[in-house]
């Protein structure tokens, strides 16, 4: 299979074949996922409360994207591969972004970086893409900014935050990045957004009419034991196939069935004791 680029992901807004994404984390996944056809994938800052624990993305640090873009570089050669800046890594300065950024790249492996939010934004964005680095955009319900919005609420449901997430969308694109993530927003609002770009759009939570879908791979697979939003399908149950896989193995244990004489290593003498008598004349 071809390796899939930055501006390919662009032409697709042209070919119209839908754009698909996921989350990976490890090395593990990343080799059972660049075997199939998936367009890009993102080490996201969600990896903060799949992979680590963490209540909310807010505690992700530059070090754990790098650490976690390595692992994934590591097993995955052909689609895009994306590194989520975390919170605080571009808040701050133009220069912390382009720095942090960088950091993805040059350390991590990633093909480009990810950037939440639009308004102010926007120009640590443009200064990212003058850099050289491309940037997907990222705006709606954008979760480092879940203490303002006062919890995970899907944006742009009245007249004035669709318009303001309509303007950003524009804006973004106009500082050059190659794609925007519509998260948590009314489907109405994503299939304007989408018809009104040159850039593709990556939904999730946004409806059937973006460019593309992304969701994170735990949830996808059946994997993630607490909420689910409403937007999130399981296309497998991978969650409850691992323990039934576990209470079999347990139970193997228990009752001798396990390790057979195939899974066994065998002497090349006859018996252990001949060796011991060998060894002791
Ligand atoms: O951190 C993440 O995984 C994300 C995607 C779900 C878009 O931002």
């Amino acid at each position: 299979m071809d390796k899939i680029s930055v501006p390919a992901i662009i032409d697709r807004k042209k070919t119209g074949k839908k754009i698909s994404a996921l989350t990976a984390y490890d090395f593990t996944f990343a080799q059972l996922l660049n075997e199939t056809p998936i367009d890009l994938i993102l080490v996201g800052d969600s990896l903060g409360m799949v992979s680590l624990g963490y209540e909310n993305t807010l505690p992700v640090t530059v070090e754990d994207i790098i650490y976690h873009l390595k692992a994934v570089r590591r097993g995955l050669q052909k689609p895009v591969l994306v590194g989520d800046m975390p919170f605080m890594s571009y808040q701050i300065s133009n220069e912390s972004a382009v720095e942090n950024a960088g950091k993805l790249v040059k350390e991590g492996g990633a093909e480009a970086v990810k950037i939440e939010g639009g308004g102010k934004m926007i120009e640590r964005v443009q200064a990212t893409v003058d850099a050289g680095i491309s940037v997907m955009g990222h705006i709606g319900l954008t979760p480092q900014s879940v203490h303002q919005f006062g919890g995970y609420r899907v944006q742009g449901k009245n007249f004035q935050g669709a318009r303001q997430i309509k303007k950003d969308a524009e804006e973004l694109q106009k500082a050059g990045v190659f794609s925007i993530v519509l998260e948590g927003i009314p489907m109405e609002l994503a299939e304007e957004i989408t018809n009104n770009l040159d850039v593709p759009t990556i939904g999730i939570g946004a409806g059937v009419h973006c460019d593309g879908q992304i969701l994170v791979l735990q949830d996808m697979l059946g994997l993630n034991q607490g909420f689910l939003p409403k937007y999130v399908k399981q296309f497998a149950e991978l969650g409850s196939l691992t323990q039934s896989a576990v209470n079999e193995y347990i139970q193997s244990i228990q009752t001798g069935a396990f390790p057979t004489d195939e899974n066994s290593y065998h002497l090349k003498t006859k018996s252990l004791k001949k060796v011991e008598n060998q060894t002791q004349s």
